[in-house]
């Protein structure tokens, strides 16, 4: 629909910005805290971007006052950050790290005093290696009640001052490049140990949030969902079924166990067929049904195009790490659907398509499918800045690729969509898990790059004043 005159974004959205623990903190191995799987993974040569780490990171542990001092600055409303397992339990379970809830609390803490809202995401991808070497971590049903525990920890210690909660950010992507792809810890390539992990993350994540309801009962809680929707390369009827094929398989495998507790059956029968199906237990589909979500968190970057793929074609693509346009290769599944380049959209360094309205198209799906609010824990630019003379960062083109996605969003909500609140990916630049600390996210320009030996300092990018600006109109100039 094209409409004449845009709704207004409600008067409390949440206009935020986000983080992950190991990608800023630093800190690895500072007051208690055990480490976690990229702790270990990271140092093994060859699975990083020029060997990058999160040792130091951008050093928010240390610096986190004057990271919220910015934040306020800006007008935030709410800051999403994810809380590293193993600073709150070093093995994993059993004994609490004391100064490592403090770290948390204290963050907490400063961000109410200013008043931003903290938005907590519970797993950003690092568990405790402990628990890897112990049984296998996410491939064992010993998570379940371990997870649960961390979980019960936090809604004790911030369940009175949080009131929304992220569970597991991204289990499609931590899971698929954990045991798909290999690209994640821990470096597996196995389909079917993957769809067993990823049930069993499902069940940690329902068991979650059966537990929020009690210890939390006013708060909201949901997963953040890597959603890239995808388009038909065109509109052979081949083409279509392969658009469906990737949905059932890559989006609402996901989404549907979420918030129905059940998976899509013609995907299920399918990987059945091949002999990858999970094992489903008895009470497992209870437990799914009884943990779900108050809202879909969605993190949105791109879309993705998908045509038909003949059994003798396709499989594993290369993934560009390196920002060297034009190096990613299509990939797919021989006989399910393959990807293609929309040459419709433009790319980034990174061969991601930008595609603001396909931010649009993302939240009426979700809206229709499962009508549930929405809360966007994601969305940026991840590209090379160049910090001039005096300071200075002109980042206009990520302006226009957030200014694009925020009209979007109204336009969604115009359409009717309940959207919650928008979190940009980042608030300060940031360790890009693969890509090195060259792939940017920030509105604060972080001084440091893969040789680590630059002084941290933040510098404001010309994005910045832009966002501060978004917040303090409420949307109303786009
Ligand atoms: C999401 C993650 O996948 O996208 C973030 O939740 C990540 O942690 C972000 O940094 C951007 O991805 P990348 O690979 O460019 O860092």
């Amino acid at each position: 629909m094209i409409y004449d005159k845009l709704s207004k974004f409600p008067e409390n959205f949440l206009w935020g910005s986000a983080s992950a623990a190991y990608q800023v903190e630093g800190a690895w191995d500072e007051d208690g805290k055990g480490p976690s799987v990229w702790d270990i993974y990271t140092k093994i040569p060859g699975t990083t971007y020029m060997g990058t780490n999160g040792d130091v990171a951008v050093d928010h542990y240390h610096r986190y006052k004057e990271d919220v001092a910015l934040m306020k600055e800006m007008g935030l409303k709410a800051y999403r950050f994810s809380i590293a397992w193993s600073r709150i339990y070093p093995n994993g379970k059993g004994e609490v790290n004391q100064e490592g809830l403090k770290f948390y609390d204290n963050l907490i803490n400063e961000l109410i005093a200013n008043n931003i809202e903290p938005v907590v995401t519970i797993y950003h991808w690092d568990v405790p290696q402990a628990l890897m070497d112990a049984y296998g971590a996410w491939e064992s049903r010993e998570i379940i009640n371990d997870f649960n525990e961390y979980c019960i920890t936090l809604f004790k210690a911030f369940g009175d001052r949080v009131k929304h909660w992220v569970t597991l950010n991204e289990q499609n992507v931590f899971i698929g490049l954990g045991y798909g792809s290999a690209l994640h810890p821990p470096g597996v390539k196995d389909q079917k140990r993957l769809y067993e992990a990823n049930h069993i993350a499902f069940l940690a994540n329902a068991k979650a949030i059966q537990s929020f309801r009690k210890y939390v009962p006013n708060g909201k809680i949901g997963p953040s969902f890597a959603y890239s929707p995808a388009y038909p390369a065109s509109c052979k009827p081949e083409d279509i079924l392969a658009f469906e094929n990737y949905e059932e398989l890559n989006n609402y495998w996901w989404m549907d166990v979420y918030v129905r507790g059940e998976y899509p059956a013609i995907a299920f029968k399918y990987l059945q067929s091949k002999g990858l199906a999970p094992t489903i237990k008895d009470g497992d589909i209870e437990l799914l049904k009884a943990g779900t979500p108050d809202f879909m968190g969605v993190n949105y970057y791109r879309t993705t195009t998908v045509e038909a793929n003949p059994l003798d074609g396709v499989g594993e693509g290369k993934m560009n790490t390196s920002g060297k346009k034009g190096s990613t290769q299509d990939s797919g599944i021989p006989g399910v659907f393959k990807t293609k380049r929309n040459e419709h959209l433009e790319a980034t360094n990174w061969d991601w398509e930008i595609d603001p309205e396909g931010l649009r198209v993302a939240l009426r799906r979700i809206s229709n499918r499962y009508g549930l609010p929405v809360l966007i824990t994601e969305n940026g630019l991840g590209e090379f800045d160049k910090l001039e003379e005096n300071d200075v960062v002109n980042d206009d083109y990520r302006i226009d690729y957030l200014e694009a996605h925020v009209k979007a969003c109204k336009e969604a909500i115009t359409d009717g969509v309940n959207l919650i609140g928008y979190c940009t990916w980042s608030f300060t630049d940031l360790l890009s898990w693969l890509n090195g600390y060259q792939k940017r996210y920030g509105f604060v320009y972080v001084n440091k790059d893969e040789t680590g030996d630059k002084d941290l300092r933040r510098i404001k990018k010309k994005s910045y004043y832009w966002y501060k600006d978004i917040i303090a109109t409420n949307g109303d100039d786009l």
